[in-house]
């Protein structure tokens, strides 16, 4: 039997990465971080000389590379390219040589189109009852027909708190430049601000962590 999809998309900060991870252990789910893929790919293309704005040549390493992530537990992600042994890249992508590059590699469309096949196929291939995918265009492009789908979103100031509190060095400022920076890029190639027909918003502005996991499962268990 194929696994329950639960989409959920929304921008950076928004709380969707941790909030989902949650929910999917409570619920005995797998969970599908897509954004972990593109960061996955641009920290390949920087670690080759390949060039990031280069639909052709990001595409050709994509012919090189093996991709590998844990769907549950303590997540993993691993990078093999042709003549190496794979390398964990878990740390590496969330640097910030990584997010301030990894648009330049989430623009392309026939990038996007392979990297969505390969999210379907990982989670066909799951064998778990469920799988929780997150990222920008998984309520409406990678899994419309789920029986699930949220946006979550909360206000630009409340995601910089949040993140903030992630990369230590930062001042608040500087992250909230960051993060709006990343999104008005991102949201030239796809919409993740506001919800597609049928997508339910939870804005987790005025929610804490615990109250914005329970909205989830809360949405899930209404399907189940
Ligand atoms: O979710 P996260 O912030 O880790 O995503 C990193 C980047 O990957 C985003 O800034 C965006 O460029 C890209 N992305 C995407 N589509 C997705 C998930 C992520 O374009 N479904």
């Amino acid at each position: 039997q194929a696994p329950l999809l639960v989409a959920i998309d929304g921008p950076a900060g928004s709380g969707k990465s941790s909030v989902s991870r949650a929910a999917a252990e409570r619920l005995g789910f797998g969970i599908l971080d897509t954004g972990a893929a593109y960061r996955a790919l641009a920290w390949a293309a920087l670690e080759t000389g390949t060039d990031l704005d280069d639909p052709a040549a990001v595409e050709g390493l994509m012919n090189l590379w093996a991709y590998d992530i844990t769907l549950q537990g303590e997540q993993r992600v691993t990078v093999g390219l042709v003549g190496a042994s794979p390398i964990d890249v878990t740390p590496a992508i969330r640097e910030h040589s990584v997010s301030g590059q990894v648009s330049r590699v989430s623009k392309h469309p026939a990038v996007r189109e392979r990297l969505n096949a390969m999210f379907l196929d990982i989670v066909a291939g799951s064998g778990l009852p469920g799988v929780v995918i997150e990222g920008r265009d998984i309520t409406t492009v990678v899994a419309p027909d789920a029986p699930v789908r949220i946006l979550m979103t909360a206000s630009p100031e409340i995601r910089a708190t949040r993140r903030a509190g992630e990369l230590p060095g930062m001042t608040h400022a500087q992250v909230l430049a960051d993060i709006e920076a990343r999104d008005a890029k991102d949201a030239l190639v796809v919409d993740f601000l506001n919800p597609a027909p049928g997508v339910t918003l939870v804005d987790t502005s005025d929610l804490d962590f615990e109250q914005s996991v329970q909205a989830v499962i809360d949405i899930v268990r209404a399907v189940q």
